[in-house]
């Protein structure tokens, strides 16, 4: 969180006030630190730097352009899972040869968008998906190059929505079955298996589920090459888990040292695609507080930030720290442990103004006494925020700025009522 801090007592993004963007831009707000964001990217870069590594930024987890622009900028490649998100790293200037195509849906037209963008390779969820992955490929002329998605049957130990890597998830192969596809491949002209890709779940805090999965990839590269497969890439996905609360987060180098000696061995370059880790904790999503309320013992924060606007505490419950963006005289900075009791404290919920029990941000959250007009920021919102955002309760969109030093910059305007309208036709 050091990009955003506190400087007197005022939350800042580097440079910049977060009360002075959500006066100049409105509330609720998406505030972004391109510091942050590269600051991640550099690390991951160092942690991996013995396998040459090719950063696939996951680009579900923020998609806004300006980030990717950025990410494109850098040097960095993408992970995508469907033609829109293509489509948007194609207009970030991103290069189709440093981009993964991943899904376990992609239509014939997705696939027809994904060769034609030069994609470095094909993520490939199923036998049904390979066979039409060669189809396309075929009708155009083309080789596809393909890397199977193998699903190494390991706990990422992660919450139950977003595990992906054990048997019973809708992801990827089973080892046998992909020993068995890539049997068939071995048969397809139109088809070339450069690699293999795992993606075992997202917010893993232990390295041991990676350092399980690559045992696990190594066998099946090796049985692959057997079969005649040129394998020369390993991509084990994303997934490395961010500190919401406080010290769950593992440093990036250590999920590495879990991962590069197997690829290694294996002699294969390295693909990750890493989201949350990137954007997660560089964004922060700012409220302003419209009413306080007291039902029998409970006080409620109802401010205008709602689940439309961030679902993750709705969807998963997830804990995400937040605090005043003024901290009142004689109060801290936000606490690093909220196990023990914070002084000058009192428990909310803190709500938004959707029609929804479940429209909640955090209950029974220790926060300094706060009124009307107060704004607050809910931290780690970067990830799985804005992109998952809707229009519930016919609600726009919040605006979203991406900072960098001194400077603020608007990547996203504020939906307005008429563009919450304009697809409806037929009136
Ligand atoms: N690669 C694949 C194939 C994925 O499915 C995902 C995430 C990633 C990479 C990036 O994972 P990350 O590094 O961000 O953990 N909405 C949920 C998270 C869903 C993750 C979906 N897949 C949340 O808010 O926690």
């Amino acid at each position: 969180m050091e990009s955003f801090h506190y400087r007197d007592s005022r939350l800042y993004c580097e440079d910049v006030s977060v009360a002075d963007l959500a006066a100049r831009f409105g509330t609720p707000l998406y505030v972004y630190s391109e510091a942050s964001i590269l600051g991640t990217l550099e690390s991951l870069q160092s942690a991996f730097v013995e396998l040459d590594p090719l950063i696939c930024y996951s680009v579900k987890a923020n998609s806004n352009l300006g980030i990717l622009k950025l990410m494109a900028r850098h040097g960095s490649g993408f992970d995508v899972v469907s033609q829109g998100e293509l489509y948007r790293v194609g207009l970030a200037g991103g290069e189709g040869s440093k981009t993964v195509f991943a899904g376990v849906g992609k239509t014939d037209e997705e696939i027809a968008a994904g060769l034609d963008a030069g994609v470095l390779m094909f993520n490939v969820e199923s036998e049904a998906e390979m066979e039409a992955i060669a189809r396309v490929a075929a009708s155009r002329g083309r080789v596809a190059p393909i890397a199977l998605r193998v699903n190494p049957d390991v706990d990422p130990k992660t919450h139950r929505y977003i595990s992906t890597g054990k048997k019973q998830s809708k992801f990827g192969m089973d080892i046998e079955r992909a020993l068995r596809a890539g049997q068939a491949a071995a048969g397809m002209a139109s088809l070339e298996m450069i690699g293999i890709h795992m993606h075992i779940g997202s917010q893993i805090t232990t390295v041991e589920p990676y350092a399980g999965a690559v045992a696990k990839g190594v066998e099946v590269i090796r049985r692959l090459r057997e079969m005649g497969h040129p394998i020369a890439w390993y991509n084990m996905g994303g997934g490395y888990g961010i500190a919401y609360k406080g010290k769950e987060a593992r440093p990036v180098a250590e999920f590495a040292s879990a991962i590069v000696p197997g690829v290694k061995a294996a002699g294969c370059r390295l693909a990750i695609e890493p989201g949350r880790v990137i954007a997660g904790n560089a964004g922060i999503l700012v409220g302003r507080v419209v009413y306080t309320k007291q039902s029998g013992d409970k006080r409620f924060l109802i401010q205008d930030a709602a689940m439309n606007d961030l679902i993750r505490p709705a969807l998963y419950e997830s804990f995400h720290r937040i605090w005043p963006v003024d901290v009142p005289a004689g109060l801290p900075a936000p606490p690093e442990d909220y196990e023990s009791e914070i002084a000058g404290t009192e428990p909310w919920d803190v709500v938004g103004p959707v029609c929804e029990s479940g429209d909640f941000l955090a209950k029974d959250r220790s926060l300094p006494p706060l009124d009307r007009g107060d704004l607050i920021a809910v931290f780690s919102a970067g990830a799985y925020g804005m992109v998952m955002a809707s229009n519930y309760n016919t609600r726009p969109r919040a605006a979203e700025v991406l900072v960098a030093g001194g400077e603020a910059r608007l990547v996203r305007r504020r939906e307005t009522y008429e563009d919450l309208v304009r697809q409806e036709v037929g009136i």
